[in-house]
């Protein structure tokens, strides 16, 4: 197969364009977020009049979504969606994946646990083996930060409180991230629902559990389907 040489944010348009095809009309759809996800949703604003609307997993999804005439519903009003298309800063083999980059982790696991079927969209570059290289976001509450942090430390990990302009980052849900390095997430699901145990933990970056039916990459080769 012939290759192309295209930049990372063509990549992304790519595969934003490609997760039309499972956007089912008269349907509502579930959006993540993030620089891909904004890809996706330029290229919905298309596909606006064949849709009741959008179901949002951060505030900056559902103002982008709004500017381009596409109604946002709030998550109680549905009972599921059909599809719920959204990035990644990891996925392995088995569609398990590694999300919070853009902080807004616990809203996307919401949307993801609606839907019947999550679509992944991504530039290569965010295929591994093991997830654990890309800093583990953990959306934590804030008095339990120190706390969650020295539980990481005990399985190898070092953590740290994101910050945003020399404070730490509040997320749409009033909430703090510990990002954490040096991990080796070898058995994601495990991995999930123990981190998930632990008290004052809002959000674990793993998705194991609500992991991706489909990812769409994209490649030099062009927009590759895996499923799972
Ligand atoms: C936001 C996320 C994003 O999906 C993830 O960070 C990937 O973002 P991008 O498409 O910008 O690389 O989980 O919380």
């Amino acid at each position: 197969m012939s290759s192309t040489s295209y930049t990372q944010d063509e990549l992304k348009a790519l595969v934003g364009q490609a997760a039309l095809q499972y956007v089912v009309p008269g349907e509502i759809v579930g959006v993540g977020t993030g620089s891909t996800v904004n890809k996706f949703i330029d290229a919905l604003a298309t596909m606006r009049d064949q849709i009741p609307g959008a179901v949002s997993s951060s505030e900056a999804s559902t103002v982008r979504l709004k500017a381009l005439g596409i109604p946002v519903l709030d998550a109680n009003e549905v009972s599921s969606l059909s599809v719920y298309i959204d990035g990644a800063d990891e996925i392995d083999g088995q569609g398990h994946m590694v999300k919070g980059g853009g902080a807004a982790l616990t809203r996307e696991k919401i949307v993801a646990a609606l839907s019947k079927r999550f679509v992944c969209i991504a530039d290569e570059s965010k295929k591994v083996a093991v997830l654990g290289k890309f800093p583990l976001p953990v959306e934590v509450i804030p008095m339990a930060a120190q706390q969650i942090i020295r539980q990481f430390a005990a399985l190898g990990g070092q953590g740290s409180i994101r910050q945003k302009d020399g404070q730490p980052l509040v997320t749409d849900n009033g909430q703090y991230i510990v990002d954490v390095l040096g991990l080796q997430i070898t058995d994601p699901l495990a991995f999930e629902s123990q981190v998930n145990q632990w008290p004052g933990v809002v959000t674990v970056g793993v998705f194991a559990h609500q992991k991706a039916a489909v990812c769409l990459l994209g490649t030099p080769r062009g927009v590759e389907t895996l499923t799972y």
